[in-house]
């Protein structure tokens, strides 16, 4: 179902357009971005810059981050292979999916919270991930609305939704993503209850954002977060609120705080959910957060276009199982009859080599993309797809691969 594009790009990282990606990022940020030569060097910058409330709201996993640490694990076990004396002078790792182009096997995952590491934060991930030819997600807690994404030139926007008990409000969101053209929907499912992440708590940070003295004192000591990031948005409107909730709910999937909105857990979500939505989206529908082959054959079965193999970056059911793992299983069951994407944990361009080799079209980016745009935030989402594209080229020269169709399970070794 992959197709590589026609044309090579070269060695050199480039963007759908073909300028290098270096040359984007604007001169100001160019300095601290240049001493980032990797995600994990993004993910220290982010964390100098950002309160620490706010960055371990992001950085972190649930309870005891098995799952968080897990992902990384995971990836580590799998090793790869030299394939040697091939031609790999003309690499390209231009795909396609859902029949449309991208300039790399990656597109941008749903993160809630992307307009408070960054003002405007969600209009800036959409913009890299424009002019870096990858889709963008905006998820259904973000701080700027769909109709906003909408406007923004360029690049493939897809919706991610949180199912509502309030079915009727959930499906007001299909309706305004397919007003604004939006391409394709990702259900998520696998939020049925809220999380439990206890540092939260001890950083007294929530969102939507509740001031205390305790954040207060935090922001306080991150003067470039509160000048570019909470003066600005004071100084235009206020606080950012959540676009796409009703008036007095909390940014919690499952936690109502206002009596105006009965109920907005998704607590009961169902195949007839998925069976409705179907009916209502006529374009690509993903539902993510599967982790069982039986769970990909349904949602095959269903008319889904795709599933994204995930534990949500760590962040929800602990212990969790890593995605890379259970994705031979999975690519076995459904492999060549829906897309499978997967993300949690990726962090090197050689981990997206591995989940290609096991069966994956694509991989999403959470966490990489939000500490670039943390610290610099549209040349910064750059710079992050900019150092993945350009480890990814590096494997498939190693590996012997000059087009996303050569790497295949013989590209990696697994105990
Ligand atoms: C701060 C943050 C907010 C997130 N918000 C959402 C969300 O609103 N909806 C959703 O489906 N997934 C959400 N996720 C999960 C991501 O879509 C993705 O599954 C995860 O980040 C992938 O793991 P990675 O961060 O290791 O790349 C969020 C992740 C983070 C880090």
């Amino acid at each position: 179902m992959t197709t590589p594009a026609a044309t090579a790009t070269g060695p050199a990282a480039r963007t759908d357009e073909g300028a290098p990606l270096s040359a984007l990022a604007p001169t100001a940020a160019a300095g601290a971005l240049g001493e980032c030569l990797n995600i994990a060097d993004l993910r220290e910058a982010a964390r100098r810059r950002l309160p620490r409330g706010v960055f371990e709201f992001f950085d972190r996993g649930s309870e005891d981050e098995a799952s968080l640490h897990g992902n990384r694990e995971a990836f580590r076990k799998i090793k790869l292979r030299n394939r040697v004396l091939v031609d790999v002078s003309r690499r390209t790792q231009a795909t396609t999916l859902f029949g449309k182009p991208m300039s790399m096997p990656l597109a941008i995952a749903p993160t809630g919270v992307a307009g408070v590491c960054w003002y405007e934060g969600e209009v800036e991930l959409a913009r890299a991930a424009a002019r870096a030819g990858v889709p963008f997600t905006l998820a259904t807690p973000s701080v700027t609305s769909i109709e906003k994404i909408a406007a923004v030139e360029g690049g493939r926007k897809w919706f991610q939704l949180y199912m509502w008990r309030e079915r009727e409000l959930s499906y007001d969101l299909v309706r305004r993503a397919k007003d604004a053209g939006f391409e394709a929907l990702m259900l998520t499912v696998d939020t049925a209850v809220p999380p439990i992440r206890e540092y939260n708590r001890r950083n007294a940070f929530s969102v939507p954002f509740q001031p205390n003295p305790r954040i207060l004192a935090d922001i306080a000591m991150h003067p470039r977060w509160l000048l570019g990031v909470a003066l600005r948005y004071y100084m235009n409107g206020g606080l950012p609120t959540l676009a796409h909730y009703p008036k007095g709910a909390s940014g919690r999937t499952a936690a109502p705080r206002g009596v105006s909105v009965p109920n907005l857990r998704g607590d009961d979500l169902t195949w007839d959910d998925v069976k409705r939505l179907r009916d209502m989206w006529k374009g690509p529908l993903m539902i993510k957060g599967v982790h069982l082959a039986e769970d990909a054959a349904r949602a095959a079965a269903e008319g889904c276009d795709a599933i994204v193999i995930s534990n949500h970056g760590g962040r929800n059911l602990d212990s969790a199982v890593a995605p890379i793992q259970v994705l031979p299983e999975i690519a076995a069951e459904v492999g060549g009859k829906i897309e499978i994407l997967l993300d949690s944990g990726v962090r090197r361009g050689g981990d997206v080599v591995k989940a290609l080799a096991l069966g994956a079209t694509a991989v999403l980016s959470g966490r990489p993309t939000l500490y670039g745009l943390s610290v610099a935030g549209e040349a910064g989402a750059l710079h992050a797809l900019s150092l993945l594209r350009k480890e990814i080229e590096t494997t498939m020269g190693f590996t012997g691969c000059a087009s996303v169709a050569d790497i295949s399970p013989r590209t990696v070794w697994m105990e």
